[in-house]
């Protein structure tokens, strides 16, 4: 080629035709070049063709359905070096546990095998969009992530958990599946992992279709900002949501133990812990709709609740939730310390000393002392989750605004959340109990468990909370 246009070039009479042929000629050049680069250099290791083997028999993955199984910006990221390796330990972990550096291309080079990768080595049994990720959201993505360790997943992937390296090397990590793992090949490959590596220590799970969409979701997503969850709440299901079809669902469905007046004295009530929440002293319009849908519809436990308050969702599909949420809203209004409080007026005082229904955390906890210091910053950083950004729900929401135990919520729990203002109270508590409680709630309370907070948000809450009984 290189010598074809080199005579070309001496030849004057040609240069108007080299202009126009040279687009062409690129293209043709790269996937030439690209198809030279993959039969020469990467077969040495990889195979591109075949039927699948035993990870016993190979030097490195196959390759035959790379086309399907990478995103094109990871591949050329990849290829051209930028990449952490995928197995943490050696590829081949029988022979050696250092992993080598992989093979990096130019980019040009890098980007010319992608789309010849992309184009040449597809899988007929990778349906594209074979799952529909329209409707994922956070929490669904959530739920894979449970499973996946529920199910010895992190036995053999590793995943980032709090900042840090969870699960055993022994496989391909996780901590970007989202960016490098098209969403239908994990489909297919979750689904009979041995159609694509036998006999390698695989292993087949256990799990239900719609653990199967949590899982795969999991992977497709984790890792990838660029990625937009779907928010139910948002949904035309509440546009069009009506509280007389929702009055009516309560009665059917909600009552039996929250009572038919929100009272919390349903037949089913005497027998819980914690009690069904009073929803008549709760002011649902000021409690915030993504936590209202995900704990009717996927239920206490889903937000680190109880399980005894069932998830919905299943029963009375996404529009039953929307209804029965308007009904709430509409006629539940919290009782008058609510109103007080959002009028202005000096905020209700709450409870001190007050009983406390928690118990004590394990010896090894109660003695851990807060790492991080009590700088003005860690204190603002634990006021705005307070506040606002705990997830699923802000502490004020229960707790309060002035953390005095009266937030909008906080009228229809019994107990009552603590009253963070009462020195009496307060001085009792160290901050390791403080720590092992809002990570693990407090069962037969209203107070959940903060599984998704990072362990040093947690201690800059604890901090925050001090500052309360001063
Ligand atoms: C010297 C052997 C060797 C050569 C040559 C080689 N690779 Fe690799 N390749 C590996 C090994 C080993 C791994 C696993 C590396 C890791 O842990 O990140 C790998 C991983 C990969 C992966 C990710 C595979 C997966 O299933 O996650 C891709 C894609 C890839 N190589 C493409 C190529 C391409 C394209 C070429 C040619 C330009 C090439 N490789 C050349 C050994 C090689
Ligand atoms: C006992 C070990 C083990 C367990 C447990 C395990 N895997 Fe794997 N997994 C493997 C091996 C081995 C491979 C193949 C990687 C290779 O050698 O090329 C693999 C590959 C994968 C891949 C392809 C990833 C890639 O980058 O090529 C996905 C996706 C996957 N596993 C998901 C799961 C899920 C989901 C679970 C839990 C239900 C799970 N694995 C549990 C061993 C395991
Ligand atoms: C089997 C009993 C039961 C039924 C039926 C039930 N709930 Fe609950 N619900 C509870 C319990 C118990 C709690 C308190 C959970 C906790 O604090 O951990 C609760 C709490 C709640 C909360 C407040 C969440 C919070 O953070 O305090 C809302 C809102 C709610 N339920 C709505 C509903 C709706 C709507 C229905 C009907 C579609 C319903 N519940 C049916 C038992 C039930
Ligand atoms: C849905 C309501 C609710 C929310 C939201 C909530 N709490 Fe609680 N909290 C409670 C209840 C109820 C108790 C139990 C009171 C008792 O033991 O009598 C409690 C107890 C606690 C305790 C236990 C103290 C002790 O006595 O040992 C701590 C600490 C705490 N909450 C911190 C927080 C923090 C921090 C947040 C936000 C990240 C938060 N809570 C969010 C309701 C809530």
């Amino acid at each position: 080629m290189q010598s074809f246009l080199s005579a070309l070039q001496k030849n004057t009479c040609f240069a108007f035709l080299i202009l126009l042929l040279l687009p062409g000629v690129a293209a043709a050049s790269s996937a030439t070049q690209a198809e030279k680069i993959v039969k020469e250099q990467c077969t040495v290791c990889h195979r591109v063709t075949g039927e699948a083997k035993s990870r016993f028999e190979l030097k490195a993955p196959d390759l035959m359905w790379a086309g399907v199984k990478f995103k094109r910006p990871w591949l050329v990221s990849f290829l051209t070096g930028n990449q952490e390796n995928i197995y943490q330990k050696n590829y081949r972990w029988d022979e050696s546990t250092q992993p080598a550096k992989h093979l990096a291309l130019s980019k040009e080079n890098a980007e010319a095998v992608a789309d010849y990768i992309k184009k040449n080595l597809v899988d007929s049994r990778v349906k594209q969009d074979a799952i529909d990720l329209t409707h994922f959201t956070e929490l669904h993505a959530a739920f894979g992530r449970q499973l996946f360790i529920e199910h010895s997943c992190t036995g053999c992937h590793q995943i980032m958990d709090n900042g840090k390296k969870m699960g055993g090397p022994q496989s391909t990590s996780m901590f970007n599946s989202g960016e490098r793992l098209n969403k239908d090949w994990i489909l297919r490959f979750n689904s009979n992992p041995p159609d694509f590596v036998p006999h390698s220590g695989e292993f087949v799970a256990d799990v239900s279709e719609l653990g199967l969409h949590y899982v795969t979701g999991f992977l497709a997503t984790e890792g990838d900002e660029s990625f937009k969850f779907y928010e139910p709440w948002k949904s035309e299901h509440f546009q069009k949501a009506d509280a007389n079809r929702g009055s009516v669902i309560y009665k059917e469905y909600c009552a039996q133990c929250h009572g038919s007046k929100g009272e919390g004295d349903g037949p089913a009530a005497s027998g819980l812990e914690p009690k069904p929440a009073v929803h008549a002293k709760m002011a649902m319009d000021q409690m915030p709709l993504d936590y209202l849908y995900n704990v009717v519809y996927y239920g206490g436990k889903a937000v680190g609740k109880s399980h005894y308050m069932p998830y919905w969702g299943l029963t009375i599909g996404e529009q039953g939730v929307a209804d029965v949420i308007s009904y709430m809203r509409t006629t539940f209004k919290g009782g008058e310390e609510v109103a007080a409080a959002s009028g202005g007026k000096a905020a209700p005082s709450g409870d001190c000393p007050q009983a406390r229904k928690t118990k004590s955390a394990p010896s090894k906890f109660l003695k851990m002392p807060n790492p991080l210091k009590a700088s003005a910053e860690n204190i603002k950083a634990g006021e705005s989750l307070f506040l606002k950004e705990a997830k699923p729900l802000a502490c004020a929401q229960c707790h309060g605004k002035v953390g005095n135990g009266k937030g909008p919520m906080g009228g229809g729990l019994t107990p009552s959340p603590r009253n963070f203002t009462c020195v009496a109270t307060m001085t009792e508590l160290e901050d390791g109990q403080l720590f092992w409680i809002i990570k693990n709630g407090s069962s037969g309370t209203g107070m959940l468990a903060y599984q998704g907070l990072k362990d040093d948000d947690i201690w800059k809450l604890v901090l925050y909370i001090r500052e309360l009984a001063k």
